[in-house]
């Protein structure tokens, strides 16, 4: 999978459809040469062209500012001659550096390294490079870390900053990963939205002034994702992911020969490090892939690696869910949950959320108690173990409600500690929600975390908790950390997050955590390693909620896709939709149900047990089968259709919604993908050849109603009756 040629100097990492190549140039730095289809045993160092410059007033090429700025480095560094955006920047005690990395060798692993306190892809059949570079005069040693997978398209890597100065130095940025690529009209691909309206795919025309898709707030936000894509009209998708929950910086470059650069990490304005002397600062993992097939490549790649080297709960039985948020909000006692729970518990659901509103004195608005992890004795009378077992006597699991990273300033935790509210000296920080951040690098606060949620997840016997985070961090300065350091916080209040959610997974191994920020604020393959599904939005209007899942689809497995039936009208949109299209919409991910079903008239509740039926009938594959976008939102403004394969090819589901009805209209010509051209599959107790699906489609009836959803069923039949 990879290898190094002696004679041309050139590492050569191989996937099994893709190659990713770099050179030694100098025996001094290492050169980016080549990433697409794969390409074995070639000389590619033609393919440099570094006696073309570009800037006339130096006519040399030789001549080291004009050299850096044409060299496409793997970690390109600030201050010196490479005037693009750069991986690193460091600075000491004199001032700042302008660091200079000279490759000092290499190694390859027969597997991947551990990275300490991070998320981090995982799988036994892979290799891994690590190549070293110096500074002498900095005292930088840095490794940069590239993994491939036996059985992936992909390639992971990130960097390795370690001081060796003897003083300490200051990391003033520490990206992950830059990729070079040759000149081409495209366009990039990144992810905008706002809360409700998350994951939305922007395509944008790539040229000077570059992309830019960023976040400083503490998480990625409702309208960020830690990714870059850039497709070249000609074809070819290429990207990376970066696994991490915090601010990120994502950008794409033009040079003044057409060139690009694609870099991705920590954004560098919301990041310092302070290094000492022998400490060694991990970025985190990026995710780079290469596809001949546009973004159904991306989706199948990223979404078959995800769930095989990413998502360590995977495997965890999920449950069907029915969370009392927007039944109750905050009004709510034991009775009243019971009462909602005794209903579920007939319909076969599995677990029952208790959301916000269960601790401390039992919180009737967002105005007090986060901190306080311990059940209100107006709401729980009995405490979270008399609860549990009533829940367990009707056949129902417990899943809890944290908002562990933010403290209210009426709670006792406050009144105890007001010195882990993270702000800065002499002003009171913003409130946001009526909350403030506590903070996370006072492992004090940590330690009473993971204490405090360990103990109710054990009263309640939960197996479930969801994990909120209803602001972003603002005032960020730690109480805990020195003046130095203060730059530290966000990557730190990150790690932190990790830290509890790691310790929580160690406690109880069985454990779900699904992850949230008010809605989809922090969706990112970071999370995914703690955390097997997702909230992906408050907005559970099915005309809303299927432009959400199409935009999240395209980068994470319907497995991650945490997704509810609410009531209608909606609460966010004030839309009327039918009980049948929320459910389908719904059935798109990791399902539940989110309103007060103890109202429902009989023959709802009834739908309510059908569809967990058919959920469950069609889970397999929903959550390990092929997915694709068959007709995307906005291409005709009327429908949508997605599709998902069983692996095997046998068996698969059409998803088809409607968003208003065409006057004058007639059925809609769907072609299918995936399906075995030799094959035949029953759709309805009719016969079709897989041929036929794929080029000439299948015709979906012409129905006159808005916010309309069908599940068109295939089955694979033995090759008689064909249609
Ligand atoms: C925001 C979440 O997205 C909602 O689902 C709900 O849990 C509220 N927070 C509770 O405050």
């Amino acid at each position: 999978m990879i290898n190094y040629d002696e004679e041309t100097k050139i590492f050569h990492l191989n996937t099994p459809h893709t190659s990713y190549c770099m050179t030694v140039v100098d025996d001094s730095y290492i050169a980016h040469l080549y990433y697409g289809e794969r390409i074995t045993r070639s000389n590619l160092n033609y393919l440099l062209r570094l006696h073309e410059y570009v800037f006339p007033p130096s006519e040399r090429p030789d001549e080291k500012a004009g050299f850096f700025d044409r060299l496409p480095a793997e970690y390109p560094v600030e201050g010196g001659g490479d005037f693009r955006e750069a991986c690193l920047g460091v600075r000491n005690d004199r001032g700042l550096i302008s660091p200079e990395l000279f490759f000092t060798g290499w190694k390859i692993h027969k597997k991947k390294k551990k990275l300490p306190g991070l998320p981090q892809t995982f799988g036994e059949n892979a290799q891994t490079l690590e190549l070293s570079f110096r500074d002498s005069v900095s005292g930088l040693v840095v490794y940069l870390i590239y993994t491939v997978f036996e059985d992936a398209d992909v390639l992971v890597r990130n960097a390795v900053i370690r001081n060796e100065s003897g003083n300490a130095l200051y990391l003033t940025r520490a990206l992950t990963a830059c990729l070079s690529l040759p000149a081409g009209k495209g366009k990039t691909l990144t992810f905008g939205g706002a809360w409700a309206r998350e994951h939305l795919p922007v395509w944008r025309e790539a040229g000077y002034g570059g992309t830019v898709s960023e976040s400083r707030r503490g998480a990625p936000g409702h309208g960020g994702q830690p990714f870059m894509g850039f497709c070249y009209d000609q074809g070819g998708l290429f990207g990376m992911h970066m696994l991490y929950s915090g601010s990120y910086l994502a950008k794409l470059e033009q040079d003044s020969f057409g060139d690009y650069r694609m870099v991705l990490g920590i954004h560098p304005d919301t990041f310092s490090w302070k290094l000492e002397e022998g400490e060694v600062f991990h970025t985190p993992e990026a995710v780079l892939f290469y596809t001949p097939d546009g973004t159904a490549g991306m989706t199948h790649i990223l979404h078959d690696f995800y769930r095989a080297h990413l998502i360590r709960g995977f495997g965890k039985q999920r449950p069907v869910l029915i969370n009392n948020w927007e039944a109750t909000y905050f009004d709510f006692d034991e009775e009243r949950l019971l009462s909602i729970a005794r209903e579920a518990a007939e319909l076969g659901i599995d677990t029952f959320v208790v959301d916000d509103g269960w601790f401390g004195r039992g919180r009737m608005e967002p105005s007090g108690d986060l901190g306080d992890w311990i059940p209100s004795k107006k709401k729980m009378p009995g405490g979270l173990k008399a609860f549990s077992l009533k829940l367990r006597a009707l056949g129902i699991r417990l899943g809890l409600w944290f908002e562990p990273e933010m403290v209210s300033e009426e709670s006792e935790l406050f009144r105890a500690h007001p010195d882990w509210v993270l702000h800065q000296e002499g002003r009171i920080p913003a409130k946001c929600r009526d909350q403030w951040i506590l903070d996370l690098a006072n492992p004090q606060v940590r330690d009473y975390l993971t204490d405090s949620i360990a103990f109710a997840i054990r009263e309640g016997a939960a197996t479930y908790i969801k994990w909120d985070m209803n602001r972003m961090l603002s005032e960020a300065g730690s109480p805990f950390l020195p003046p130095c350091r203060q730059g530290e916080i966000w990557h730190r209040h990150v790690l932190g997050v990790y830290e509890i959610q790691e310790r929580l997974l160690e406690m109880f191994p069985d454990l779900i955590i699904e992850n949230c920020a008010s809605g989809g604020a922090r969706f990112d393959p970071g999370m995914l390693y703690y955390s097997p599904q997702i909230w992906c939005s408050d907005n559970m209007d099915p005309v809303d909620r299927i432009r959400i899942h199409e935009g999240t689809a395209m980068l994470y497995p319907l497995s991650t896709i945490g997704s509810h039936v609410s009531k209608s009208p909606n609460d966010i949109t004030g839309r009327v939709t039918s009980f049948k299209t929320r459910s389908i919409t719904g059935m798109f991910g990791s399902f539940g149900y989110e309103l007060d079903i103890t109202r429902l008239a009989s023959a709802e509740k009834h739908d309510i047990s059908r569809q967990i039926n058919l959920y469950r009938r069609l889970r397999p594959m929903i959550f390990e089968g092929d997915y694709y976008c068959l007709v995307p939102i906005g291409e005709n403004g009327r429908y949508q259709a997605y599709e998902v394969l069983s692996k095997e090819r046998d068996e698969g589901f059409v998803v088809f919604f409607q968003n208003l009805v065409e006057p004058n209209g007639r059925g809609v010509r769907l072609c299918l993908k995936g399906l075995a051209n030799d094959c035949d599959y029953e759709i309805g107790g009719r016969i079709y050849s897989g041929d036929a699906l794929l080029k000439a489609g299948y015709i979906v009836p012409y129905v006159k109603q808005d916010f309309y959803a069908e599940i068109i069923e295939f089955k694979a039949v033995s090759s008689k009756n064909r249609f």
